[in-house]
């Protein structure tokens, strides 16, 4: 039996395919459309999931889709958030036309793929989240916890999973969303909604928590573990332009002014923004005082997510947790649930914002609708397209691009650990690509990590971060343990997925300079032998070359675009930037 999940209309577009239970292929649209967070239609992830299994639309038994459609309403929501100019007015007729686009979603699954009414399925937004994650854990029962900016109306869940079944318990509905609220935090912070949470997250650790208690102005956590916003200082739910209004402008001062470099008296004037300027010393106060408000929402953020953690294990009693949705991804939070709930075990899976909704739709139809038992358990992310020696050689051929070939592996591996001991930047690029938003080892950029130099030279070369996005680490699973302060390591399945920030070692610190954060902290990619024997040898090589089994790694994007799907991505990305070295699978292409 196939079934296609597909998530699509509102953030990342995505589709995913199961065969008999079993996940077979998954992708989001942007790594082939090339725009970022697309959120169109996801015609080519399913065309690539399709052509994957081998079959065409006319074979699949059901197509799911993500949520029950609010298209326009969502649509009009994200155009608020992203100042967009709208009214209330117009909110309320979106409310109102969204009956029609109901029905449109479900007839432009049935023109898009030709098929029939009957197979065309809808999961609620929520529900698919919840499924994404419980339906492929590893475990037979666990809470699950759901967090995002809106679904539907609903913003965040509390429920349990046993065996195929998922009850959610309780909801919190929109307005009060604990991904709205740190997206306006987003916004103000000069940052793009949806895209800057990240740098929000590292920017915090610049800052101290100074604004706490204006912070807990916006939101109260009640003993239930939920939360409501105070809507007097936001605007998100009927504006026209803004996220936040006055009074939240009156708390915290001017927003941080977009194009305002980030660098403050603890990170120093990076050195590849070339010359310090004249108001240097003015310009770190004004980071500091926005690193400080980084920093309090951060932890407002993890204090709420900490409260509805430690209050479904009391109401639940289990030992395990699963947790989607785009706050999911809030690495810094997770790792603090894993230390300071009565939780033993986390399942995140990769793509936990709304890409995975085509994951978890897919799943909810066949375990939970259908009553199949569970089949899969999500051990690793790659999942997307490959590309055959033949297909990489023929590119390299037809466009003249000069390479060499090293057949054996070991070889292979070894000649990436001298280049990365000299010092080299190197674009790895090895089998299917990655489901959401990391590079775990297929499509990434590899630098030598104990290198005190090497952030600035990553960033010179290629990326041009802004000391906010720190650098990760990829490290042998069994040997996680010796670097980073994550008990058992390899049974923590989020840490496979860069899922947990936790302190490095405080022994280790200098001997990984380049991935640890200015609090102390990194994270950690764990990685095994059987899901990623190439990328594994890689490690285990640099670590008997050199004592770490760690390497730097970084997606493999030029900054603003999503990572590379192809060899001619690849390339292209390579010859934009600095990059001393391309490896795609075995072919080699160095830059003099
Ligand atoms: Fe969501």
């Amino acid at each position: 039996m196939d079934i296609l999940g597909i998530s699509c209309y509102y953030h990342d577009a995505a589709a995913a395919l199961l065969r008999d239970g079993q996940l077979v292929a998954a992708a989001e649209e942007e790594r082939f459309s090339r725009i970022k967070h697309d959120y169109g239609f996801p015609r080519n992830a399913i065309q690539f999931c399709l052509d994957f299994a081998g079959i065409r639309s006319a074979d699949l038994d059901y197509v799911v889709f993500f949520e029950k459609p609010f298209r326009k309403f969502d649509r009009i929501l994200m155009s608020v958030l992203q100042t967009y100019p709208q009214s209330w007015k117009v909110f309320r007729e979106s409310m109102i036309s969204w009956m029609v686009d109901k029905l449109w979603v479900g007839s432009t699954l049935e023109d898009e793929l030709g098929i029939s009414k009957q197979k065309v399925l809808f999961c609620e937004h929520h529900l698919s989240h919840a499924a994404s994650a419980f339906l492929c854990s590893p475990f037979e029962e666990a809470a699950i916890l759901t967090v995002d900016g809106v679904g539907e109306w609903v913003t965040a869940t509390c429920g349990r999973g046993h065996g195929n079944e998922i009850r959610l318990l309780k909801q919190i509905d929109f307005p009060h969303s604990l991904g709205l609220l740190y997206s306006a935090f987003t916004a103000f912070l000069g940052f793009e909604v949806n895209e800057g949470e990240y740098k929000v997250m590292g920017m915090a650790p610049y800052g101290q928590p100074r604004y706490l208690e204006k912070v807990w102005k916006l939101v109260q956590q009640n003993s239930d573990g939920s939360f409501a916003l105070n809507m007097d200082y936001f605007c998100f739910h009927h504006s026209t332009d803004r996220t936040y209004n006055r009074r939240f402008a009156d708390l915290f001062g001017d927003p941080r002014p977009p194009k305002l470099p980030f660098y403050t008296k603890v990170s120093g004037f990076p050195k590849y923004f070339g010359e310090p300027p004249a108001n240097y010393e003015e310009i770190c106060d004004l980071n500091q005082h926005y690193a400080d408000i980084a920093a309090s929402i951060q932890r407002v953020t993890e204090e709420l997510l900490l409260g509805m953690a430690r209050r479904l294990h009391e109401e639940t009693g289990l030992k395990r947790l699963c947790i989607a949705g785009g706050v999911g991804l809030n690495s810094v939070a997770n790792g603090r649930i894993l230390r300071e709930t009565p939780f033993e075990e986390l399942f995140i899976q990769p793509s936990a914002g709304d890409g995975g909704g085509a994951l978890g739709a897919a799943l909810w139809a066949y375990n939970t609708l259908l009553g199949k038992p569970r089949q899969f358990v999500m051990q690793h992310a790659y999942w997307g397209r490959a590309y055959a020696a033949g297909e990489i050689s023929s590119f390299l051929r037809q466009n003249n691009i000069a390479h060499a070939v090293i057949e054996n592996d070991d070889q292979l591996s070894d000649f990436v650990v001298r280049r990365l001991m000299e010092g080299s930047v190197v674009g790895w690029f090895q089998d299917r690509f990655e489901w959401g938003p990391r590079a775990l080892g297929n499509r990434s950029i590899l630098a030598d990590a104990r290198n005190p130099e090497m952030k600035d030279i990553v960033n010179a070369k290629i990326k041009f971060r802004e000391p906010y996005r720190p650098f990760a680490p990829s490290v042998l699973a069994e040997c996680a343990e010796t670097y980073f302060d994550l008990p058992q390591a390899p049974r923590h399945h989020p840490a496979r997925y860069m899922l947990y920030v936790v302190p490095v070692r405080e022994e280790q610190k200098s001997t990984l300079p380049a991935i640890t954060h200015v609090d102390g902290t990194g994270r950690l990619q764990t990685v095994f032998r059987e899901q990623s024997p190439r990328y594994y040898s890689l490690i285990e090589r640099f670590g008997q070359a050199t004592g770490v089994p760690v390497v730097l790694n970084t997606s493999f994007n030029l900054k603003g675009e999503p990572i590379v799907n192809t060899p001619m991505n690849a390339f292209s990305t390579f010859s934009k930037s600095e990059m001393d070295a391309l490896v795609l699978e075995n072919f080699i292409i160095s830059k003099s």
